[in-house]
């Protein structure tokens, strides 16, 4: 068995190159979903720059061995075990051919080769080329690859591969062929082919050098009316690379394919992205603002992936950031240069503040548990499990810090020099590093630590101002806090935190800036300090007047700023900061206050108020004609329960929930008219328009709506809703109303109008997947009452004709919208939700080990909760570990118990 077990654990410090590399590889498919063939030949030789092996080891999973042979030979020193195929006495360089065989059918786990609606598709980053073929499956093995397809003409017309297309052709018995070749060396994850009968969305574009490009998109034939989106988003994609990075598109056809079981959002797979629905369907009937935006950013991401990933791949799985933050980074400053342009520093902000918000609410959290890890981990049980918020969204983070300390110009140079140095290499975040810090001639040993440090610094600031002197100073004081245990280990010493600032002066406008010991103020009113100690003061001369600190403007660190700002201070900086992201984090920062404020009431039982002039700054914001709608609409959407109830000493999501619908029926009786007067006013009349204009409008109008649905007598918003309902050319408003008949009628339980528009939903939609996903999560997030708790609604829906546990993204409809995003329904004092929680992560785990382990994570911050709900969580944490099989779980439930 020696050979047999992976390890347990895997650590970073362990790395060794291979001790075979692969030059290229000519895979041949008989595709028969229950029983595919695959013929294997590769070039092998001994790695140089590798100790000398005994074996030649490769990895293989769910595969049927058959034969080998060594330069045309049959070989017979191959042994197959579990886990892979051991070859002894291999010669220095051969070519050795594999034959096996796997089941696509039967695979639930959509790794490796697949069917799913009929068709063949594959995933395989991480490790899912070895469920396919047998094979050194890591990214520092690169090869170049050739690809013959066969299957049956009728049932897969279509053939699909990476790179481009050599040859076609027909086959006796009514079977075809199809052969593609990648001219550009790729690690295996990054290995695709589709079978299928799909038609495409095609267009002819001309790339910067003026080479034509065929771009084409995928989908089943009934889809073809929602790829446009998608395709333009792509023709965007590429021309944005181009202009901001002078990153061309490499290879002469470039397609996206859809389908509708998939494990995450979508794979870069070389020439052949493979998309989940989700992130590529769209037209006004069936797709949200929010749709029409993320498939923009995925589509972005995926096409960004070609240089950062692709042509620069990662040397192992623990530089996985190495590709996704860069990554996630791009496809940021793409969605706000879509939105914004390089100049319209209001509209890039509301991306930004979105982004921000994300990060906070679920990587800070993740930093806080159990599952805290750094950017690069040190070590992981299955790799699936790190593709996670801090890698991606704290990763990203990290990549702005570059650009944030050396200006856009600055950090081009150091891309370019990143992509001079290591193009077609596999290599580490330390190399990505060296290159921005070589460009710009700066030394970035510290910055490391980002990368090395798990949780989430704190920045502490203290203030001292000078009358007599005119002197201001901020002494600012780094640490982690009471951090959690899983992440003490790491923290190593101060970190080099870009920490923007500006100052306010009483009449709301920023002071010229000037740090001690420079000659004169500096040219514009944001400074970015580059706080390196643990405690550093900076001290600002010639400030004529006390000013009001703005601090970490755009959000310049993934930190926590813990500054006392009073009520009133929070309330001139969201009416005044000249930096908009600051001024909607002041509105945050002052709700936040007051809703945990509220909270610990709520759990005392002692009786809520909120003061007039909370509702008076808020009010202020609402009925601003000079700030856009879609930041008023950001504005003046309350914090999550999910993180207010994290920010508590002992979260309680009952009296979070109390305390934020409070303030929610507070603001809407208080502010009843200027609702009623915003929600005429943004309206949006005539054809739908995808632009950020137009879903401004229709997102502050539908935040109108959703409040006053939660006025005391909501016959009025009922009417509203319901003519929005019957009336609305698009998904955005008729979802958006019918949210709110769920909602206006939760206090009464349920109400004829309600249902009325739920049965119209299904039956209008009930051939779209997409919308039917969000006809069960509308209701799975919906709000209870004591009558009616939506754990039973839950329970029923499960038995819907509709309701499969196999798809991903329904799963993820119903119970991971249930488990994730309705706290208080879902931490029932009883502890049905945690019973029906780990019903729900054993019966995944059987089907899709990966799409169980993110379930298995929305118990992970257990021991934050309130005693009684403490103990449910760690029982159904205890019962899910005792039955679970998976490697992915275990890991999980493992971590959250220990
Ligand atoms: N690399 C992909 C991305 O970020 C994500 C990814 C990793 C993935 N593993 C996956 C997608 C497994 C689907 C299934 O774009
Ligand atoms: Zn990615």
């Amino acid at each position: 068995m020696a050979d047999t077990a992976t390890p347990n654990v895997i650590r970073r410090a362990d790395y060794a190159p291979p001790a075979f590399l692969i030059d290229t590889v000519a895979l041949e498919f008989d595709l028969v979903p229950e029983r595919t063939v695959v013929r294997n030949t590769m070039r092998v030789r001994r790695n140089p720059d590798a100790s000398r092996a005994a074996h030649f080891e490769l990895m293989g999973e769910q595969l049927e061995f058959v034969s080998a042979t060594i330069d045309g030979t049959p070989f017979g020193n191959a042994r197959a075990h579990e886990h892979g195929l051991v070859l002894d006495n291999v010669p220095d360089a051969f070519e050795l051919t594999l034959t096996s065989i796997c089941n696509p059918a039967e695979n639930t786990t959509l790794s490796g080769l697949y069917v799913s609606g009929g068709n063949f598709f594959t995933q395989c980053e991480a490790e899912g080329f070895r469920r396919i073929t047998y094979f050194l499956d890591r990214p520092d093995v690169m090869a170049t690859y050739t690809v013959t397809l066969r299957a049956n003409k009728a049932d897969y017309p279509v053939l699909l591969s990476n790179g481009n297309l050599l040859e076609e052709g027909d086959l006796p018995d009514g079977r075809h062929f199809a052969r593609w070749e990648d001219p550009f060396r790729k690690p295996s994850y990054l290995f695709a082919l589709v079978a299928g009968k799909l038609v495409a969305l095609e267009e002819r574009v001309k790339s910067g050098s003026g080479k034509e490009k065929l771009l084409q998109v995928w989908v089943e034939p009934h889809d073809l009316d929602k790829t446009r989106h998608a395709m333009d988003s792509l023709i965007h994609s590429i021309r944005w690379d181009e202009e901001r990075f002078g990153l061309e598109l490499d290879l002469d056809r470039f397609m996206i394919v859809a389908v509708s079981d998939f494990n995450m959002g979508a794979m870069e797979n070389k020439g052949l992205n493979i998309f989940n629905t989700k992130y590529v369907l769209a037209n006004p009937e069936t797709a949200t603002d929010t749709d029409f935006a993320n498939i923009e950013a995925v589509v972005g991401h995926e096409y960004f992936h070609n240089w950062t990933g692709n042509r620069v791949t990662c040397r192992d799985w623990f530089q996985l950031s190495l590709k996704e933050g860069l990554t996630v980074f791009r496809d940021q400053e793409f969605s706000a240069d879509m939105a914004g342009g390089a100049t319209d520093e209001a509209a890039r902000a509301t991306k930004r503040i979105e982004d921000v918000r994300v990060l906070r609410q679920m990587q800070f959290a993740e930093d806080a548990g159990p599952m805290a890890h750094p950017v690069r981990p040190e070590s992981y049980v299955e790799i699936n499990n790190f593709y996670t918020m801090t890698v991606y969204e704290k990763g990203s983070e990290v990549v702005r810090m570059y650009q944030t300390l050396f200006g856009r110009d600055g950090f081009r140079k150091g891309m370019d020099l990143y992509f001079k140095r290591h193009d077609g290499q596999a290599v580490t975040c330390d190399d990505f590093r060296h290159a921005l810090a070589d460009a710009n001639g700066r030394d970035l040993a510290q910055f490391e630590r980002w990368y090395s440090q798990a949780g989430t610094p704190r920045v502490a600031v203290r203030a001292s101002y000078d009358a007599a002197q005119q002197r201001y100073s901020l002494t600012l004081t780094q640490g982690y806090g009471e951090a959690a245990p899983a992440t003490r280990e790491t923290q190593k010493g101060p970190l080099l935190i870009p920490f923007a600032i500006g100052l306010i002066g009483k009449d709301g406008a920023d002071l010229p800036l000037q740090l001690e010991g420079e000659a004169k103020a500096s040219a514009g009113t944001t400074r970015v300090l580059q706080f390196t100690q643990t405690e550093q003061t900076f001290t600002f001369v010639n400030v004529a007047q006390e000013p009001l600190p703005s601090l970490l403007r755009n959000f310049s660190a993934p930190v926590i700023v813990e500054y006392d700002y009073s009520a009133d201070q929070l309330a001139f900086l969201l009416a005044h900061d000249s930096d908009p992201f600051n001024r909607w984090e002041a509105g945050q920062r002052l709700a936040t206050r007051e809703l945990l404020t509220l909270a610990g009431r709520a759990a005392t039982g002692v009786p809520l108020q909120l003061d007039d002039s909370v509702v008076a700054a808020f009010a202020r914001v609402l009925t601003d004609e000079t700030l856009s709608p879609a930041f008023r609409e950001l504005a003046l959407m309350l914090p999550s329960e999910a993180y207010l109830a994290e920010q508590m000493a002992e979260s309680n999501p009952a009296a979070v929930h109390a305390a934020r619908q409070f303030v929610r029926k507070r603001l809407a009786n208080a502010l009843r008219n200027d609702w009623l007067k915003i929600y005429e006013a943004h309206r949006t009349p005539g054809a739908y328009e995808a632009t950020p204009e137009a879903s401004g409008h229709r997102a502050l109008k539908n935040l109108a709506l959703s409040y006053l649905a939660e006025l005391d007598d909501p016959a009025q918003a009922v009417r509203l809703a319901s003519a929005q309902y019957d009336a609305a050319n698009n998904m955005t408003d008729r979802s958006a109303a019918l949210s709110a008949l769920l909602n206006a009628s939760a206090a009464n339980g349920g109400s004829k109008e309600a249902q009325q528009a739920l049965d119209d939903f299904y039956r209008r939609f009930e051939k779209e997947p997409l919308v039917i996903d969000k006809w069960f999560a509308l209701q799975a997030t919906q709000r209870g009452n004591a009558q009616r708790p939506v754990i039973d609604i839950v329970r029923k829906l499960m038995t819907h004709p509709a309701f499969n546990l196999k798809n991903p993204n329904r799963a993820r409809s119903l119970i991971f919208s249930f488990c994730a995003a309705n706290p208080a329904q879902f931490h029932a004092e009883d502890g049905s939700g945690y019973a029906f929680w780990a019903d729900q992560v054993i019966a995944l785990d059987a089907i899709n080990p990966q799409v169980a382990a993110r379930l298995a994570r929305s118990l992970e911050l257990w021991r934050r909760f309130t005693p009684t709900l403490r103990d449910g969580m760690r029982a159904a944490l205890e019962k899910v570990a005792s039955q679970v099989k998976s490697r992915d779980v275990r890991e999980i439930v493992e971590k959250a118990l220990a």
